[in-house]
């Protein structure tokens, strides 16, 4: 069984892919500094999968105790999830947003290139594209220009990556771009686990749903869309998860460096996500409209022609799918995994 290394994967996304790779035939070799993640997520990994993958409290940023974990497992692929992601907090901390997430993807890259492990993949973000001139944003659209640190961290990370695959060809890099993960696992058991207020919407619907918090805020109804609200392209966090499976299984055909969009290639508005949600679950949410939350943009969705013309992958669920899961998640986990 081919031992894939998943930096990260107790977060959010990382243990969705831990799942899939297991159900994949994969075995991860789990590694996460619980940062921003609970040990707990490890139970429920092997509560929906009968399997306990090996774990590691260890800081990617840290060298020796991550060559370690390279040095006890024939590691053949890493998939890079780990890094701090909250973007309003990322302009308040720059030096820590660049250093962890650049440290921590150097860290990784060195020690591979040590260990002669070839195949890596990368968590990017769609918010490398900046302020879009157009939509759908395709892969060769251009990059840069990120509205905050977080993003920029994206940015410069691609770009190494793309350095470090012209000097070293024989090494396989993917670079996923996520749009907007939303959803959770269908038992309830894991999903979205924000500390404190939420910054992203669907946590945020999420905990208004159960009366957590009064009601929405909706940041801007003056955009250029649909309805006046910001338009996303929401991905089932399960979907997003088989992509990785997918993008693994493709690096085995040795393509070198490529990226891929991964979303569902449609836009919603917040308030028709609002509305799915109140059908999906039969409940009101109630929201209040507020000034622009800055940095936003108007509108943002995927072409994703490419994932599935080159890895066979698409997204399966739907935006009520995502809905009805973020709940159930939500219901069974008031105070988040504990
Ligand atoms: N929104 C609200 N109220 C809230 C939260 C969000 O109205 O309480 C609106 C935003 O204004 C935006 C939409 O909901 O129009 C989505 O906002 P999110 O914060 O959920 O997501 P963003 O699109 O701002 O950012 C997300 C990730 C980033 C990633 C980016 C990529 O959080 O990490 O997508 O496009 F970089």
């Amino acid at each position: 069984m081919k031992k894939v290394l998943v930096t990260g994967g107790l977060g959010f996304i990382g243990s969705e892919a831990v799942i899939c790779l297991i159900e994949n035939g994969y075995e991860p070799i789990i590694i996460d500094n619980l940062y921003n993640a609970k040990l707990a997520v490890l139970d429920r990994i092997e509560e929906i999968t009968h399997v306990r993958p090996k774990f590691y409290q260890v800081d990617c940023t840290k060298y020796e105790e991550t060559k370690a974990v390279f040095e006890e497992n024939d590691i053949d692929s890493v998939i890079h999830f780990a890094g701090y992601k909250a973007v309003g907090e990322s302009t308040q901390k720059p030096i820590e947003y660049y250093e962890n997430n650049l440290g921590s993807a150097l860290t990784v890259l060195k020690i591979m290139k040590e260990k002669d492990v070839k195949n890596f993949i990368f968590s990017s973000s769609a918010t490398v594209y900046g302020v879009p001139e157009r939509v759908p944003l395709y892969e060769t659209d251009p990059v840069g220009n990120a509205t905050n640190p977080y993003g920029e961290t994206k940015v410069m990370i691609e770009r190494i990556l793309e350095d470090v695959s012209k000097a070293n060809p024989s090494m396989n890099i993917c670079l996923l771009r996520y749009f907007n993960p939303i959803g959770a696992h269908a038992s309830g058991l894991l999903g979205e686990d924000p500390n404190g207020l939420p910054n992203n919407l669907m946590p945020y619907v999420s905990q208004v749903a159960i009366g957590k918090l009064p009601f929405l805020r909706v940041f801007g109804d003056d955009y250029k869309t649909v309805d006046g609200t910001g338009v996303r392209d929401y991905i089932h966090v399960v979907d997003l998860a088989e992509g990785h499976v997918a993008a693994l299984n493709h690096l085995a055909t040795n393509p070198g460096l490529v990226v891929y969009n991964l979303g569902t290639g449609k836009g919603t508005s917040v308030l028709e996500l609002v509305h799915a949600f109140e059908e999906a679950n039969g409940i009101k949410i109630h929201y209040q409209i507020m000034p622009r939350r800055p940095g936003d943009i108007d509108e943002n969705f995927a072409n994703v022609d490419k994932a599935f013309n080159e890895l066979g992958w698409k997204a399966k669920l739907t935006i009520t799918d995502a809905c009805r899961d973020s709940y159930n998640f939500q219901k069974k986990n008031p105070n988040g995994i504990e």
